[in-house]
């Protein structure tokens, strides 16, 4: 055959190939099958040489105009094949807003922190502000000032961490040369504050508080507390006893009864304990409440002069009174939660209830 022919029929038989390629991979297949190196019709330009001398000028025609040929259908061809191949890719890849999407994992707010906030907004409610002290607190705020003999127990070792321990002035009662501790109660706030501002003192502090005990049913090494303080003219027990039954009815609700018990804190004199009656049994006495129908919820009381006494207030002018409640417990005692521990040990089927 001659090699006109046969280029000829190299054109028809590559024109064919290029129209039945079914993507660009199979396309540039074809390409590189012709047109490549070593390519069927590389082959014919390259061997020009041995055409004899008066058929090259129609052979060289022949081929150059093939070459142009296939070359434009493999530009057409890829050109549709692309267009198909990312139509393709973008349906694959389109998103399907009619599925339902993915839940997002949200937390919740943790029971304790939610607690202290309620009661911090009853306080809020009634006109007090908020004090903040540090948890790092020196022997003299967290007991001296606060009108605690040098032997309090609850200056041992055994009950509070020390953070600086300088045992050979073992409980000074000198301001500058106290130990550091992490403070045992919020109460050492009171003495702050009083130092620092002038009366009327309403004040809160919720804070968190920590004592040497291992973790059981109701006690835990770290936990958080809310102090409250309030030094006016004319303050009575009757605005200690009015202003913390209310607070107690607006955190437990109307139906849970208070009631108040003597006790000794040494910074309140007199002093008490309040507790609230049992929301299992309603009083009649059962396990949670030791068979008592009550729980303990707070501690509190009158001003002891002798804390002024450390805070430079007048005494014969002023008076007033403080308390002191737990968090967590309050927290346990509003949900009927039996163990303190539970608050803390971040178990999700549990937190996710509050
Ligand atoms: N700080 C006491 C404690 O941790 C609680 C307390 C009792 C605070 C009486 C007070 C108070 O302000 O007046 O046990």
């Amino acid at each position: 055959m001659a090699i006109v022919e046969e280029v000829a029929a190299l054109k028809d038989e590559t024109l064919a190939a290029i129209e039945a390629a079914a993507d660009t991979a199979a396309l540039e297949q074809v390409r590189v099958g012709v047109l490549g190196k070593s390519g069927s019709l590389t082959g014919y330009l390259r061997g020009m040489g041995k055409v004899p001398p008066e058929e090259r000028a129609e052979v060289g025609k022949t081929v150059n105009a093939v070459r142009g040929a296939v070359e434009e259908a493999l530009a057409a061809r890829k050109a549709e094949l692309a267009a198909a191949e990312l139509a393709a890719s973008m349906d694959a890849s389109a998103v399907d807003v009619t599925l339902p999407g993915r839940v997002q994992q949200l937390g919740t707010r943790h029971l304790i922190n939610r607690i202290a906030d309620e009661i911090s907004e009853i306080f809020l409610g009634l006109g007090y502000s908020i004090a903040k002290g540090p948890e790092v607190e020196t022997e003299y705020y967290n007991f001296t000032a606060l009108n605690a003999p040098a032997d309090h127990p609850s200056r041992g070792l055994a009950d509070t961490f020390y953070v600086v321990d300088r045992s050979e002035n073992a409980h000074t009662h000198v301001k500058g040369e106290s130990d550091v501790l992490l403070r045992t109660q919020t109460s050492p706030v009171q003495a702050r504050v009083m130092e620092s501002q002038k009366p009327p003192i309403y004040i809160i502090s919720p804070g968190k508080v920590y004592r040497r005990d291992v973790a059981d049913p109701s006690h835990l090494p770290q936990f958080h507390q809310i102090e409250g303080l309030v030094v006016d003219e004319g303050i009575t027990f009757g605005d200690l006893k009015g202003t913390l039954e209310y607070v107690c009815k607006q955190i437990f609700g109307e139906e849970r009864k208070t009631r108040f018990r003597a006790h000794y804190f040494p910074f309140t004199e007199p002093s008490a304990e309040v507790d609230v009656s049992c929301g299992i049994c309603h009083g009649e006495g059962c396990r949670f409440c030791k068979g008592t129908g009550w729980l303990e919820i707070l501690g509190c009381g009158m001003v002891d002069p002798n804390v002024y006494g450390y805070a430079g207030i007048d005494p014969e002018k002023y008076s007033g009174f403080a308390f002191g409640m737990g968090v967590e417990r309050i927290a346990c005692l509003k949900y009927n939660v039996p163990d303190l521990r539970m608050l803390v040990e971040g178990d999700m089927r549990f937190l996710r209830q509050f």
